[in-house]
């Protein structure tokens, strides 16, 4: 194995959950002196070269957690991807030392309800933030939006969701306050539509019972392709919600689901 970079951590891998032939899950160890915030992304590569290659991931797992999960699609021919796929327990992955991301609490002023929209693998911060009791401090509703184009790329989130609202630790806060909405886009189901739609027509409102989007108690997230991305800070901005960031605190912030 070639020598492990100066910046980076060298973790081991714990366990790997394959969904689809395009998505997978994976834990691995944290190491002590790592500090992140729940929502945050890291940089992970493998050490299979002299100069690995990196890609942006979110930290799916919150941080309070002692290891640290992520859940990623299968590029073929993607230049990580192609190879973190077929990682088993026991192996080692990079991280790159520093989090960062503007998928935060932080970054948002306070409000009652936080809808979370994403697309794909977007989902993976709001795993974090899902799991994470600060979430329900700062917030009387969480509306987890998940859009995948076939009901199995949904698998995730619904165990995600089942597990949080089972944990010990937020499973009582989760239990009436998490909702959970998801879209198919690509075969029959019952919501065949995307987030974005199903927020601009009012649907996810009619069918959760909620009032529409609202810039004095509503506040958004967002994760997805850079069309998802683009289409939902339009549809915020319609709605009267201002984009935050670290520094200067908002109604809504995104952040791209990296991809490669
Ligand atoms: P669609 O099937 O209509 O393209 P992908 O796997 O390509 O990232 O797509 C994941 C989900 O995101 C799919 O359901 C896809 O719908 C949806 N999607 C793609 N573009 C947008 C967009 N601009 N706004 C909202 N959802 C989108």
């Amino acid at each position: 194995m070639p020598p492990v970079p100066a910046n980076c951590f060298a973790e081991t891998v714990t366990e790997v959950e394959h969904y689809t032939d395009r998505l997978f899950r994976f834990r691995m160890t944290r190491p002590a002196s790592f500090r992140f915030r729940s929502g945050e992304f890291v940089m992970i590569g493998l050490p299979n070269a002299e100069r690995p290659v990196f890609r942006a991931y979110s930290i799916a797992s919150p941080a309070w957690d002692d290891s640290l999960e992520f859940y990623s699609i299968k590029v073929p021919d993607g230049p990580l991807t192609e190879h973190l796929q077929r990682i088993t327990p026991g192996d080692t992955v990079l991280m790159r030392k520093k989090p960062t991301g503007t998928l935060v609490l932080d970054a948002l002023l306070p409000g009652r309800r936080l809808y979370m929209l994403s697309t794909g693998t977007g989902i993976a911060p709001f795993a974090s933030l899902v799991r994470d009791p600060e979430t329900y401090e700062k917030f009387e509703t969480v509306v987890l939006m998940h859009g995948c184009r076939q009901q199995a790329e949904l698998t995730y989130g619904e165990q995600l969701v089942a597990a949080t609202q089972d944990d010990p630790l937020v499973g009582e806060l989760a239990a009436d306050r998490l909702r959970h909405y998801t879209c198919v886009t690509r075969e029959d189901h019952p919501r065949r539509l995307r987030v974005t739609d199903a927020i601009t027509s009012g649907r996810v409102f009619d069918d959760l019972d909620l009032p529409a989007l609202d810039p004095a108690t509503d506040r958004v997230m967002i994760c997805g392709s850079m069309e998802m991305l683009r289409d939902s800070k339009s549809l915020c901005e319609a709605a009267g919600l201002e984009e935050g960031s670290n520094s200067v605190p908002g109604t809504y912030v995104v952040e791209r689901a990296f991809v490669d």
